[in-house]
């Protein structure tokens, strides 16, 4: 193996899928891996198999299905954690139990009420156990950054006694700054003296806007993996972005720095996907993936890159993916080209799902002209994917009225199994209007925590997609819809959260966020 190789460790699906209001499904998940896997990450992180029922098994639905990245499951040091974390890995070409504990004295004193020697023994117990069931095991010291350097080489040396090919260093609250992470990180290197066939880890959380800096540091300080998440989605403000971890090093790279074997083209359009699927858009000046990335709009810089892109492009558009013309289907498309599209815009769905696809399609046809690749992506993503596997509320009819300043009326029909009702609320609007219909049918209060809506394409007629947040009982579940028409698309993003929030509570899946995890 290339000693200045760096591994990446994506937990998207574990850290980021933690951020407050996201809640994909396992059918979006597998999507998400299998770009990942194309992507060509060493390690996915699906999930954190001891949280629920649900989050086992779509690990164990990536683990069986994904080829090529290693798979990860979380796991805290209990026993119960870490077999869960086995049973939905194990079918895996390549599983690895993830498993971690908190090493600071703040974390030790306020949260987990142990002592020093009681972790230490946690710490035996669980890489111990871990590594009777697999041979790849990484070990996570949490709040590492903020821990006594002598208490946490004491512990990843007990690490590595029994067993843990991976050492992770995380910066849990996003506390470090560059040249403090790296001499920290030295140091414990120093102090462990680990076998040189132990991988040592980054991660870092953005509370400072650090993360990025802090991984690059820490890569030239010794790390080679390096754990992030697309669009650096995650806990409170995120974690390091992967794209700009991947192309700060493929950019600045030299002629023989450390660098990923990541197909960075992939990027564009994995962002894309990751937005869509957990509502969270990506702000237009975001480094690498955001729309405005590439574009120039001074003239003098404008000028420049005509002459030569080097002027003012210090990457081009299409190393990551970045679509410089977006094909375009319209009525007269057939089928074949549909599927064939869809296919290369990286999606592989189930054939039942392209023919449901199709006929939305045909529909957004006779409402559009022209169908570019983001209406097509917005389609899929919110109409198709979206879509819970129980659809328990189903959109029938919906009628509104607004006229200047009045307040606007709405009528909604919602078909539940066999019972069809309708009700009428009126609002300030008549996206508020829709809304209360809805409270008014169910009987449900549930408060809107996020709402966006934004249109995929530049025209008038383009494709709105409505993504929001709704909470209930301290429950939350996000919701999306697409279409032409912005107050249809945000009144299916409504009922598609409510029908996500009664799978939620169904499955008792609200203990996602365990106790001590991050
Ligand atoms: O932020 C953190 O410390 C984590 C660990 C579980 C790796 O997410
Ligand atoms: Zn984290």
């Amino acid at each position: 193996m290339n000693p200045d190789r760096v591994r990446i460790f994506d937990t998207t699906l574990r850290d980021g899928e933690q951020s407050p209001g996201i809640n994909l499904n396992r059918a979006e998940k597998l999507q998400i891996a299998r770009q990942l896997a194309r992507l060509g990450v060493d390690v996915i992180e699906a999930g954190f198999p001891a949280a629920s029922e649900g989050d086992l098994e779509s690990v164990r639905a990536i683990a069986r299905e994904v080829q090529g990245p290693i798979v990860a499951g979380l796991a805290r040091t209990r026993d119960e954690d870490i077999r869960a974390a086995w049973e939905a890995v194990k079918e895996a070409e390549r599983p690895r139990i993830h498993t971690f504990i908190a090493t600071s004295d703040i974390h030790l004193e306020h949260k987990l009420r142990m002592t020093r020697q009681e972790v230490l023994e946690e710490v035996r117990r669980a890489v111990t156990l871990a590594r009777s069931l697999t041979s790849d095991v990484e070990f996570s010291a949490e709040d590492a950054s903020r821990s006594d350097p002598a208490f946490l080489a004491e512990v990843f040396r007990m690490a590595v006694q029994c067993g843990a090919t991976t050492l992770n260093v995380p910066d849990t609250v996003g506390y470090a700054i560059p040249s403090e992470f790296g001499d920290f990180l030295s140091d414990v290197i120093a102090r462990v003296d680990a076998p040189p066939e132990v991988v040592w880890s980054v991660h870092c959380h953005d509370d400072l806007g650090l993360a990025v800096a802090n991984s690059l540091e820490a890569v030239r300080r010794g790390a080679r993996q390096v754990e992030c998440t697309v669009n650096g989605i995650g806990e409170r403000a995120g974690n390091a972005a992967m794209e700009e971890i991947a192309m700060a090093l493929r950019v600045r790279r030299g002629v023989d720095g450390p660098d990923t074997t990541l197909d960075t083209t992939v990027f564009a359009g994995l962002s894309g996907l990751v937005s869509r699927l957990t509502g969270f858009p990506v702000p237009p000046n975001k480094a690498v993936v955001g729309r405005n990335a590439f574009a120039h709009e001074a003239g003098i810089h404008q000028h420049g890159v005509l002459r030569n892109r080097s002027t003012y492009e210090i990457m081009k558009p299409e190393d990551v993916g970045a679509p410089s013309s977006r094909l375009v289907l319209g009525k007269h498309s057939g089928r074949h080209a549909f599927s064939s599209r869809i296919e290369a815009l990286g999606y592989s769905l189930e054939r039942e799902m392209v023919e449901e696809a199709f006929v939305l399609f045909k529909n957004l046809c006779d409402r559009k002209e022209i169908v570019t690749d983001d209406d097509l992506e917005a389609l899929i993503v919110d109409e198709i994917l979206a879509v819970t596997p129980q659809k328990r509320l189903v959109l029938k009819d919906y009628m509104v009225q607004s006229a200047g300043r009045d307040r606007a009326t709405a009528t909604v029909t919602l078909v539940e199994g066999e019972t069809e009702r309708t009700d009428a609320a009126t609002g300030n609007g008549p996206v508020d209007a829709v809304f209360s219909a809805v409270k008014r049918v169910t009987g449900l209060e549930p408060q809107l925590l996020r709402y966006n809506i934004e249109a995929v394409t530049e025209r008038t007629d383009a494709v709105g997609q409505a993504a929001l947040v709704i909470s209930l009982d301290g429950v939350s579940a996000a919701g999306r819809g697409a279409s032409t028409d912005v107050i249809e698309a945000s009144l299916k993003a409504y009922i598609n959260a409510l029908n996500r929030l009664f799978q939620i509570c169904e499955g008792r899946q609200v203990a996602r966020v365990v106790e001590g995890s991050h």
